[in-house]
């Protein structure tokens, strides 16, 4: 008994094999030189990912020299506010205290980001002025507290 192989057999076949090589070929140039190395990714993304500069320090590394504003903002309302969302990226005032400032904010405006009457936020959510009525022609840093609110300044 003899097997019938159809005419479109072998040119399947060798198509087959073309695109396989093809696709090895492609594969071998395109492929970064150190993926998968330790897993499915290209090990040197680990040296990319720590080359961009950090401007944040995280709000410990302020306690370390003002731990005495840190216990007054624990005690009131922004207590969960960490220092850096007021005072900016603070990654270079640490390492350099002395030499590099920090964004002391001011300012009605500036208070205003957060507690501006918005119908769009919630009462509920956050303390809202009017900031064309409450206490007008003053800064609000005259009356509070930056780091604790309720503590009026006379
Ligand atoms: C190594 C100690 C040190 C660390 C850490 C530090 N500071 Fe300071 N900070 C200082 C000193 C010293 C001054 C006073 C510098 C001056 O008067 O010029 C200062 C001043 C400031 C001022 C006042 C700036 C001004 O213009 O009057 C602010 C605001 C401030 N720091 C915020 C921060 C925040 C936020 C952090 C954390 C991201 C931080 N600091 C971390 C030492 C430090
Ligand atoms: C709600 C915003 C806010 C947060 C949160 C905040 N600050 Fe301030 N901070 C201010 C403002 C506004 C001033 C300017 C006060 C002034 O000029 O009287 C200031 C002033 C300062 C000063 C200058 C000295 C002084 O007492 O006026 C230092 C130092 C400081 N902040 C450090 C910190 C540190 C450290 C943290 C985190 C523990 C922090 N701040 C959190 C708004 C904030
Ligand atoms: C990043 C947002 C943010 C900024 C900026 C901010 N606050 Fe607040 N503030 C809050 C949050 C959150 C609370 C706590 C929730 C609440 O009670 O509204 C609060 C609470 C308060 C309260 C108490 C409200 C109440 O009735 O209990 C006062 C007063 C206040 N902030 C004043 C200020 C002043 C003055 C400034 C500017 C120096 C300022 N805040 C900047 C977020 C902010
Ligand atoms: C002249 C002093 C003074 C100034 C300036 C001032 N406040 Fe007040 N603030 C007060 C007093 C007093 C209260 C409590 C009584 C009241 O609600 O009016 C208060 C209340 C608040 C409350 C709580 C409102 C509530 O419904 O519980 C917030 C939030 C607040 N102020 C934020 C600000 C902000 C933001 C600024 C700047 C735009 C500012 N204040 C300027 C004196 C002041």
């Amino acid at each position: 008994m003899k097997f019938y192989v159809p005419p479109q057999i072998p040119r399947l076949a060798l198509a087959f094999g073309l695109f396989i090589t093809l696709f090895l070929v492609l594969r071998h140039f395109l492929v970064p030189d150190t993926f998968g190395k330790y897993g499915h990714y290209r090990a040197a993304s680990l040296i990319d990912n720590t080359l961009p500069e950090i401007h944040y320090a995280g709000q410990q590394a302020c306690f370390v020299c003002h731990q005495d504003i840190e216990d007054k903002k624990a005690q009131d309302v922004h207590s969960d506010i960490h220092c850096e969302t007021c005072h900016g990226p603070g990654e270079k005032h640490v390492v350099n205290s002395k030499v590099e400032k920090i964004l002391k904010p001011t300012g009605r405006e500036f208070c205003g980001s957060c507690h501006a009457l918005n119908a769009a936020k919630l009462k509920s959510a956050i303390f809202q002025i009017d900031l064309y009525k409450h206490n007008i022609g003053k800064n609000c840093i005259e009356c509070h507290n930056p780091h604790q609110p309720w503590e009026m300044k006379k």
